[in-house]
């Protein structure tokens, strides 16, 4: 198919340079296992998962099938006063995936809406103790929680902020962004080790202004992940959690991007050792299929939420989406995590990230531009220096001539980042490490 066989005037792309992409269109028309056939026949590695979504790779015939069947079955129900068979099946597999007494799942359909959902869960819980001052929220620089203005508010990526701030949640601060650029340029599936204490600063600046009582819930992606792959330093995430326990104040993990796989274990939290409040999740959960997100909540949310004085046929939250526990998503979901499980990705990505991140290291150091190199779990990003007054330009061309020679991987801001499917193999990832090796070594 060429690319003047379709009209493109009414498709308005996210989070794309809509203008340059018409001058270069990017169209997959099909995709199997880790390649895509592209609208003009070219055959493209899937580097990023696509946007960390297929952990199992693409076409895999046991999702599909469960999809047709749940077609077949039960389209669609109404998910407010009644609920279907699929959700309840999903949510107990997925809360008893979930450490700890994370165990009562809100389903919703994003990780923009799981954002949005955890944060009103804090308000909700609070309240429902009686603690209904607490409201302010800290995030951290250079986190990403999504698009909607909760999301946004906690988020600190500047370019996503900077047209919206106007409608902002009022009560948000910010922690300091986590890495150190000249002491940990290079970390190799290791936690980097500050030499400064980076929470001394909630401790001292950020929670005695707002006063610690008034403090709703802070959240964090354990790891950054549409920064480019930030990673935090050694004891920061404990340390955190006992800050947010001294405090009473909730702690939500953003794993939109970490959970289901991609450290190599089930969730960042089991990675660390550390169990927050919320669990926000949503990418890898259907294999990128259907859309799906949700919320794992502590007993103690859920439990603290049923604990009121209202009538029995009062909601007890209000909030929700129209397909909250859509049940083709959640068959999507449940045979996505029996795949996970039968062929041990987790694992396997815990493994093949080691390869990746060997290959990251012995390959891009050195060559031009390279000012950091970071590996953990199955995800490696090299850092290049930005072109003086062009912030982003090196690595977005780069993205380009990769796509050109068969490479989908993913410039953020001036990092390029790969993310491969679970299955990926070590011929993917020299190819894919060749090919963006070659593109830095071309835009010096
Ligand atoms: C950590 C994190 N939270 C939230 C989101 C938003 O998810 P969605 O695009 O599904 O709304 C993303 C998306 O990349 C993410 O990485």
């Amino acid at each position: 198919m060429a690319f003047n066989d379709f009209n493109m005037d009414s498709h308005w792309l996210p989070f794309t340079p809509n203008r340059d992409f018409k001058r270069q269109p990017r169209v997959f028309t099909a995709a199997d296992g880790m390649m895509f056939t592209t609208h003009d026949g070219k055959q493209v590695i899937d580097g990023i998962s696509s946007l960390w979504c297929v952990g199992a790779g693409h076409n895999r015939k046991p999702i599909n099938e469960a999809i047709k069947k749940q077609l077949d079955t039960l389209d669609y129900a109404t998910a407010f006063q009644a609920s279907n068979d699929q959700a309840f099946l999903a949510a107990e597999k997925i809360a008893a995936m979930a450490p700890g007494d994370l165990n009562k799942v809100l389903f919703c359909n994003s990780g923009s809406e799981a954002a949005d959902t955890s944060l009103k869960v804090a308000l909700a819980y609070h309240r429902a103790r009686g603690e209904g001052h607490r409201n302010v929220f800290i995030g951290r620089e250079r986190g990403y929680h999504g698009v909607g203005f909760g999301g946004m508010s906690v988020g600190g990526i500047p370019g996503n902020r900077k047209v919206f701030g106007s409608a902002f949640l009022p009560r948000v601060d910010h922690m300091r962004f986590t890495h150190d650029p000249v002491n940990n340029a290079y970390i190799h599936n290791q936690e980097p080790v500050f030499g400064e204490d980076l929470l001394l600063e909630l401790e001292q600046r950020i929670l005695p202004l707002h006063d610690p009582s008034n403090v709703a819930a802070i959240i964090v992606e354990p790891v950054a992940g549409s920064a480019g792959w930030y990673l935090p330093p050694k004891g920061y995430l404990k340390r955190l959690r006992e800050i947010c326990d001294k405090h009473g104040i909730l702690l939500i993990f953003d794993e939109v991007i970490t959970g289901f796989g991609r450290m190599g274990t089930n969730f960042a939290a089991d990675y660390y050792g550390v169990v927050p409040d919320m669990l926000n999740f949503a990418k890898c959960v259907t294999n990128g299929v259907i859309p799906l997100g949700g919320v794992i909540c502590r007993d103690k949310l859920y439990d603290a939420m049923m604990k009121t004085d209202t009538p029995q046929h009062v909601v007890e939250f209000f909030h929700g989406y129209t397909y909250s526990g859509h049940p083709v998503a959640c068959a999507a979901a449940i045979a996505t995590l029996d795949i996970y499980q039968k062929e041990g990705l987790f694992q396997r990505a815990g493994e093949m990230g080691k390869v990746l991140g060997d290959a990251f290291h012995s390959t891009f150091k050195g060559l031009p531009n390279v000012i950091g190199i970071r590996s953990l779990g199955l995800a490696a990003a090299v850092e290049l220096a930005p072109i003086a007054g062009s912030p982003g330009k090196r690595a977005y061309e780069i993205f380009l001539d990769c796509f050109q020679k068969g490479a989908l991987v993913r410039p953020a801001g001036d990092v390029l980042v790969i993310a491969p499917p679970y299955i990926v193999e070590k011929q993917h990832i020299d190819k894919l490490v060749n090919t963006l090796a070659d593109a830095v070594k071309a835009h010096a």
